[in-house]
């Protein structure tokens, strides 16, 4: 595997690799199982994979979130190593970003729920870094977990509006066995949070079968809510049954094959998320 840590030398080496197809899978490190589903699923689709580790300042609202992200660099290039990725991407941020960056990208009302909602400039800072990922990369095809359920609808419209003649390949959420959905930050949780954490899985197949049962959607939220909030474990950010394509709220009557459950909730400050569709789930 090679380790690349510039953008002249990536452009450099991708040069010398034309014209092999290329699949990119971007992170923010701190892998996990699904991570490297990801990657194991571009190694059957490409000739080339591309992984980048970059924890992107410019996605993060809080700088105390930030600067608790977990990072575990030298794990993650083992376990890439291992599954066979071919070329790890790791700028630092001075080599990624040399100045401050003043571009921002509104992708209107997609971003206006949910996470965008919560974590103002979150998907700008996550469109600009693809942007210039894409740019530098040049994948055919580019590699998105659907726990991130808003971020790959985000990525869908900046690759469509943008022209970027990439396809954007989504791949089922990987979840532990106690149903809990695989994520970077649950690094943060010790044990008995991981397995408190765990009943926000519950709670979305509930409220999936609420849906799928004709059963009043406002309602089930709010006593779902209650129940995770009442020993003090959870402080929920939200609870919503949104379209699969324009993330707008439905209600019961709408297409079951065309919505998802979706849910933030903080557990001891760690904030973790996850959905799920209500149809074959
Ligand atoms: O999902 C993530 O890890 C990040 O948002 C991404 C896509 C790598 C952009 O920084």
């Amino acid at each position: 595997m090679q380790i690349i840590t510039t953008k002249a030398d990536l452009r450099l080496f991708l040069k010398s690799q034309y014209p092999k197809s290329i699949g990119f899978v971007p992170t923010m490190g701190a892998l996990h199982q699904g991570h490297l589903a990801l990657v194991e699923r571009s190694k059957r689709e490409n000739d080339l994979t591309v992984c980048s580790i970059f924890v992107n300042p410019i996605q993060f609202n809080k700088p105390e979130d930030l600067a608790k992200y977990p990072r575990t660099e030298e794990q993650d290039s083992l376990m890439l190593r291992e599954v066979g990725c071919d070329v790890l991407f790791m700028p630092s941020v001075d080599e990624f970003y040399p100045s401050q960056v003043l571009t921002s990208i509104n992708f209107g009302t997609i971003e206006q729920s949910m996470e965008g909602a919560f974590r103002p400039g979150h998907f700008s800072g996550v469109g600009v870094v693809l942007c210039k990922f894409f740019n530098l990369v040049k994948p055919q095809k580019a590699y998105f977990g659907q726990k991130d359920f808003q971020q790959c609808a985000v990525v869908r419209q900046l690759i469509v509006e943008l022209d970027f003649d990439i396809e954007l390949v989504i791949c089922p959420t990987l979840r532990e066995a106690s149903g809990l959905a695989m994520s970077s930050r649950n690094k943060r949780l010790k044990p008995t949070q991981l397995e408190n954490a765990s009943k926000l899985y519950r709670a979305l197949q509930t409220l999936a079968q609420v849906f799928r049962d004709g059963l009043p959607l406002k309602a089930s939220i709010s006593t779902i809510k209650n129940t995770l909030e009442q020993d003090g474990i959870f402080e929920v950010e939200y609870i919503e049954f949104v379209d699969t394509h324009t993330l707008a709220p439905v209600g019961i009557k709408h297409d079951p094959a065309r919505v998802v459950v979706c849910i933030a909730a903080l557990i001891d400050g760690v904030r973790l998320i996850d959905n799920l569709l209500v149809e074959h789930e």
